[in-house]
């Protein structure tokens, strides 16, 4: 049984956030930022809950597809920074939403949350043919990055999506081909967040450095670049595939280095490699829906089309899959 993608809905924070202005708080440059990132600018909350962030994504995926709300009969949240652990915000976007009696429930792959997520999809949709799912990935990652770390904090960014997955093919914006996920908590030390969560805790504690994402950003580059390509040839090589048969590459939005360099390793010529980091940021969980998205609503990602999706993130975490459009 078919599993497709119906639609992609976006919702960004109102706040954009420059490389100029973050330099007006820490000690870093535009320049810095731009040759080692790509990274430009990015969208932070100010108010907004994640919650709110997160419904209007949904809002904006039931506009642009026949499914309508009251089909849902999963809400999976990939995420790793929710507004709280309980209620999860899988079920704090389905109240919003007026849903009840459905399956709600988050999970944490940091930024290969997505792609675990169609995993998770994929599963209930082959378990059950009439669910019909919708798939969160959505970070705040301005209320987790500490703002004295220069190292991190220039590059994250907030952004909510929403994917609605059925086993219908009328209407549909991609089949799910084949999805990959795995891990490895090997080099787990290299990038951390709520390190501070398994110590014991009591009222009026200060939060300290390990409360926050820490990063190793070397290794994790490093290791980005060697095991991304990697999942995509098993990937390929899986479903009968070459790199030949692939039109659009849309990698884990970190860094235009990372995606270069896995690019090249694959052997696919750049114009075939989506990037829109600099806009954005680093949104985690987010970043390939939300280049998804984008690339539909810039006429990039055009029916007929084979769609190669990859990722990397804490844990270590990783994935690929294939999309027919
Ligand atoms: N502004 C100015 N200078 C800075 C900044 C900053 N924001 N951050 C670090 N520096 C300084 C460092 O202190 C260091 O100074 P020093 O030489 O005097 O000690 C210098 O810049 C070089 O630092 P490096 O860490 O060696 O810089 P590098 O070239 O490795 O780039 C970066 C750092 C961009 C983090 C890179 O390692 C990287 O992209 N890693 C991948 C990390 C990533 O994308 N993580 C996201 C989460 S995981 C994922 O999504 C895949």
């Amino acid at each position: 049984m078919k599993q497709y993608i119906h639609s992609i809905g976006v919702a960004l924070p109102n706040r954009i956030v420059s490389n100029a202005d973050l330099a007006l708080h820490m000690d870093t440059t535009d320049e810095w930022i731009q040759t080692r990132t790509g990274i430009a600018q990015r969208y932070m909350v100010e108010e907004e809950s994640h919650t709110s962030l997160a419904t209007r994504a949904s809002e904006c995926a039931f506009a642009t597809t026949s499914i309508p709300p009251h089909t849902i009969t999963h809400i999976i949240g990939a995420t790793c920074s929710p507004d709280t652990y309980s209620p999860s915000l899988a079920v704090s976007v389905a109240h919003n939403l007026g849903m009840t009696n459905i399956c709600a429930f988050d999970m944490n792959a940091m930024c290969s949350g997505y792609l675990y997520g169609l995993e998770i999809a994929r599963g209930l949709l082959c378990a059950n043919q009439s669910s019909t799912i919708l798939l969160l990935a959505s970070e705040l990652m301005s209320r987790r990055i500490n703002m004295n770390d220069r190292t991190t904090a220039v590059l994250f960014g907030d952004a909510s999506t929403a994917t609605i997955l059925s086993t219908q093919h009328e209407g549909a914006l991609a089949e799910l081909e084949d999805v990959i996920c795995c891990a490895d908590g090997t080099l787990s030390n290299c990038l951390t967040l709520g390190g501070a969560c398994g110590k014991p805790k009591a009222v009026g504690d200060s939060i300290t450095d390990d409360f926050f994402i820490q990063m190793n950003g070397r290794e994790v580059f490093k290791n980005a670049v060697r095991i991304m390509p990697t999942i995509c040839e098993q990937i390929l090589s899986t479903n009968g595939y070459t790199i030949d048969d692939i039109d659009l590459l849309i990698a884990h939005q970190a860094n235009f280095r990372i995606i270069e360099a896995v690019g090249e390793r694959l052997g696919i010529t750049q114009d075939k490699v989506f990037i829109n980091v600099h806009n954005y940021g680093n949104t985690s969980s987010a970043t390939i829906p939300l280049a998804l998205y984008e690339a539909k609503e810039q006429g990039i990602l055009q029916p007929g089309m084979k769609v190669l999706l990859v990722a990397f993130g804490g844990g270590f975490t990783w994935g690929s899959a294939l999309l027919q459009c």
